[in-house]
C-alpha cells in the first residue's frame, strides 16, 4: 500500500499524545511543498526520491525552483535513467554537492535496470542504492511508503534535543536522539509525522528564537519548561577549516568565446566545467607561481580583490587573472587542452557552472 496523507487519528499514549497533537498541527499548517501529495492523495516516490536527494544539505527555499526544473525535465525514474549526464550535472549547477547529482543519476538507471523502474519499499532495500544514506532511506520509506520509520535531520535533531532536554552536545549524542525520535513515531501516518517534525524545525522549532508560543508541543517539551530551548542543541566546538588559495585564469577570444575547462570524472566538482585555475594549495606561494600555469600566452592582468568559497572542508581564495587573446591563441601544456573549450558568453548560463566558478567568472568580467 502506498502511503496516503490524510486525517486517520493516531492513537493517543503520552508519545502518541506528541504525535497526535503534531499531526493535527500539520494538517493545519503543512508547507505546500511541490513534492508533496496532497492530503489523502498517494505520494510519488519518484519526486519523493529527488526531493529527499535535492533537499540533503540544502533548504527547501533553495530546492524548490531546482526540483521544479528537474521534475519538469525528467518527470518519470526512466527518464532521469536515460538522460545524459552531462545534462544532469547542467540541471543542478548552482545547487552545490554535486557527488548528489552523480548518484541521483546512478540510482535512476539502478532503479530501471535492477527493479524494473520501481523504488524498493523497505528502507534496508533503498539504503543499498546510490546516494541514499540513512536519513533519506528513512525519509522516503516513511514518506513514500508509510513505513514506521524515522529520519532525523539537523531540524529533527533540533526539535528532539528540546523535546526531551537533551543537554549533551552534538554530534555525539546523534545516535540518543535518534532513539529517542524514534520512541515518538506513530504506526500510522508515518510519512506525515516526519514531514511535521521537519516543518516544525524549520518554521517553529528554529534553531534562534523558537516560536515557543506557537508550537503543538510547547506542554511536552522539556527544554520550554526549564527555559533552555534556545541553548539546544548543544554543540562540541569544531576546529576551523583550513584555507586554500588558487588563482583563476579568465582567458577572453577576441571573438567573445571565453575559455573553460571540464574537470575530472572523480574528486570534488567532477566533471563540472570550470575557467582554468592552479592547483588549490594550503601553501599561499602558489599564487606568486601563478602566472608560469596560465592557460594561454598571453598579457595577463589580475583583477582587484579575490574570490572566496567555503567548501564544507576547506575555504578557498582565489585571486582572479585576466586576458584577452588572439582567435588563433595556442593553449600551453598548464590548459590539459583535451579538456578545455572556448564557450561563447551568451552560453555560459547553459553549463555545468558551479556557484564557485560563477562567481569567478561575474569577479573576471566585472568592468567589461
Ligand atoms: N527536508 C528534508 N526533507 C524534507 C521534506 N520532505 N519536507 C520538508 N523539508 C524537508
Amino acid at each position: 500500500m502506498t502511503a496516503v496523507a490524510g486525517k486517520q487519528r493516531v492513537q493517543r499514549g503520552w508519545d502518541g499524545d506528541a504525535a497526535g497533537a503534531l499531526l493535527d498541527w500539520y494538517d493545519a499548517e503543512r508547507r505546500d511543498l511541490p513534492w508533496r501529495a496532497a492530503p489523502g492523495a498517494a505520494a510519488d516516490p519518484y519526486r519523493v526520491w529527488l526531493s529527499e536527494i535535492m533537499l540533503q544539505q540544502t533548504t527547501v527555499k533553495a530546492v524548490i525552483a531546482y526540483f521544479d526544473k528537474l521534475a519538469t525535465r525528467w518527470p518519470t525514474v526512466e527518464a532521469l535513467a536515460a538522460a545524459d549526464l552531462d545534462e544532469v550535472l547542467s540541471a543542478w549547477a548552482g545547487l552545490g554537492y554535486y557527488s548528489r547529482a552523480h548518484n541521483l543519476h546512478r540510482c535512476a538507471r539502478e532503479i530501471v535496470e535492477r527493479h524494473g523502474g520501481r523504488f524498493p519499499r523497505s528502507e534496508a532495500a533503498l539504503l543499498a542504492l546510490p546516494g541514499i544514506g540513512p536519513y533519506t532511506a528513512a525519509a522516503v520509506a516513511a514518506i513514500a511508503f508509510g513505513e514506521r520509520t524515522t529520519p532525523v535531520d539537523g531540524n529533527v535533531e533540533r526539535v528532539v534535543a528540546r523535546l526531551f532536554a537533551v543537554r549533551e552536545p552534538l554530534p555525539g549524542v546523534r545516535t540518543v536522539l535518534k532513539e529517542l525520535a524514534a520512541t515518538l513515531t506513530p504506526a500510522q501516518r508515518t510519512g506525515d509525522f516526519a514531514q511535521a517534525m521537519m516543518d516544525l524545525g524549520a518554521t517553529v522549532c528554529t534553531p534562534k528564537r523558537p516560536s515557543c508560543l506557537m508550537c503543538p508541543l510547547n506542554r511536552q517539551c522539556l527544554a520550554h519548561a526549564s527555559g533552555i530551548e534556545a541553548a539546544l542543541p548543544a554543540r562540541a566546538e569544531k576546529g576551523e577549516r583550513p584555507t586554500r588559495f588558487g588563482v583563476a585564469f579568465i582567458a577572453l577570444r577576441e571573438d567573445g568565446c571565453l575559455l573553460l575547462r571540464k574537470r575530472r570524472e572523480t574528486g570534488l566538482l567532477a566533471r563540472m566545467m570550470e575557467v582554468p585555475t592552479t592547483d588549490w594549495l594550503e601553501d599561499p606561494r602558489v599564487v606568486t607561481e601563478a602566472l608560469r600555469a596560465a592557460p594561454v600566452r598571453a598579457d595577463w592582468w589580475q583583477v582587484p580583490g579575490q574570490v572566496v568559497h567555503t567548501f564544507t572542508h576547506f575555504r578557498l581564495e582565489l585571486l582572479v587573472y585576466r586576458a584577452v587573446a588572439p582567435a588563433d591563441a595556442a593553449l600551453t601544456f598548464w590548459a590539459d587542452a583535451g579538456r578545455c573549450r572556448w564557450v561563447p558568453r551568451r552560453e555560459l548560463e547553459r553549463q555545468a557552472l558551479p556557484s564557485l566558478m560563477r562567481k569567478v567568472i561575474a569577479h573576471g568580467l566585472r568592468e567589461m
